[in-house]
């Protein structure tokens, strides 16, 4: 049975997930239909891929015969989506960050079990070649002890990108730097070590005029006592340089470079093992552009997911997760303090409703 794809949002990010589905390039996926709630941006994409297409996604709901949605609005509006779609008991693939507060985060997780559907959250860097060789051996036990894990993103946005649409940058629909280009890195390093005990970090707007953050660094402590360190900015100029991660153990070193976390660059255990020394060169995988390849294996596992009743690997209790600590971080850059993890945010304004007085 091929499971159908139904797109809400036909923005920038829809191409890439049209294209994939689209094209039938996800085994035992196809697109059924798409909306907007500009008419011309569904139809576009319709008429590309044959599809109908819809400015309403309740019409869509409807009329369509349809397994999955695919929510891929702004930011700030993935909760009231979710929360919209979740009666038509369709299981929910929605685009990170899951959503901007904590308690809409929750309200999701609660209304898609409660309904009975799966709810999946867009981390695509999770499934890049590398990153899914590092996850390999740490569940080996290869590092031992834990002792430093870094994530860095260099990226370039410029004014013009952030005023392409009115969202971009600001508290109530999409944040900084951090919760929306890092927050792959930072699911990626907590993934990778762990639970986080504190953050202490530092932000600032240093190259565009835009109400949230475009640059932040954070120092970490985990559980397991190891630290952390998370380099975020989008004022690298003239254009991109990196997004990577390494991790650090009492018994190797891994790091994963490239424009998105697609590039094995330092790969050494001791002891080492057989195939060790080929691993830089077979699975170091170029992208094409800074969201990687891992859409189409994250597909890939939604599918198998839906198809086997199988637990996937960023449900909504994991998108939860990383935007816990994206909030412990912002709470950090507001208050000047260290703050410890499990987290109710009291200062963070990511999420929060524009206010007299409440800029940057
Ligand atoms: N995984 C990744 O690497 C990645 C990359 C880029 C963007 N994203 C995420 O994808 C989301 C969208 O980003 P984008 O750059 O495509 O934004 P965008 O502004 O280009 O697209 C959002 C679209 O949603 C539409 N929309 C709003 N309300 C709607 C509704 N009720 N029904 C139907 N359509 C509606 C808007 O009209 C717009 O066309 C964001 O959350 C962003 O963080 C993820």
């Amino acid at each position: 049975m091929t499971l159908r794809f139904a797109l809400v949002g036909c923005g920038r990010i829809a191409k890439r997930h049209s294209e994939l589905l689209g094209h039938r390039q996800i085994a035992g996926a196809e697109l059924a239909a798409v909306c907007d709630v500009v008419p011309e941006k569904a139809r576009r994409i319709g008429e590309r891929f044959g599809v109908p297409s819809y400015a309403d996604m309740h019409e869509m709901c409807r009329n369509e015969k349809i397994d999955v949605l695919v929510v891929l609005t702004e930011s700030g509006l993935h909760a009231r989506h979710v929360l919209e779609l979740a009666p038509y008991r369709k299981h929910i693939v929605v685009e990170k960050p899951m959503a901007l507060t904590l308690d809409d985060a929750d309200a999701m997780i609660r209304s898609c079990d409660a309904h009975d559907i799966k709810l999946f959250v867009v981390k695509q860097n999770r499934f890049n070649v590398p990153v899914q060789k590092l996850r390999e051996a740490l569940e080996a036990g290869r590092f031992g002890r834990l002792v430093l894990g870094t994530v860095r993103v260099r990226w370039c946005r410029t004014q013009e990108y952030y005023d392409q649409d009115a969202w971009r940058g600001t508290w109530a629909l999409d944040g900084g730097v951090l919760s929306n280009q890092a927050s792959h890195h930072v699911d990626l390093l907590e993934w990778m070590m762990g639970d986080v005990e504190s953050v202490f970090a530092k932000g600032m707007t240093a190259l565009v005029d835009i109400e949230a953050e475009d640059t932040a660094v954070v120092v970490l402590k985990f559980r397991s006592g190891a630290l952390g360190v998370i380099e975020a900015t989008t004022a690298a100029r003239p254009r991109d340089l990196e997004g990577s991660i390494s991790v650090l153990g009492e018994r190797g070193t891994v790091e994963i470079g490239g424009f998105a976390v697609n590039e094995m660059r330092t790969w050494q255990f001791a002891p080492a093992l057989p195939g060790d020394e080929a691993v830089l060169d077979e699975y170091s995988v170029n992208p094409p552009n800074v969201y990687g390849f891992g859409h189409q294996a994250y597909y890939e596992h939604v599918v198998d997911c839906i198809r086997t009743d199988k637990q996937h690997l960023v449900d909504g209790l994991e998108g939860r997760k990383s935007l816990e600590l994206i909030s412990a971080i912002y709470e950090s850059i507001e208050t000047g303090q260290e703050v410890p993890l499990r987290f109710a945010p009291r200062r963070c304004r990511l999420g929060q409703p524009a206010q007299p007085g409440n800029d940057a």
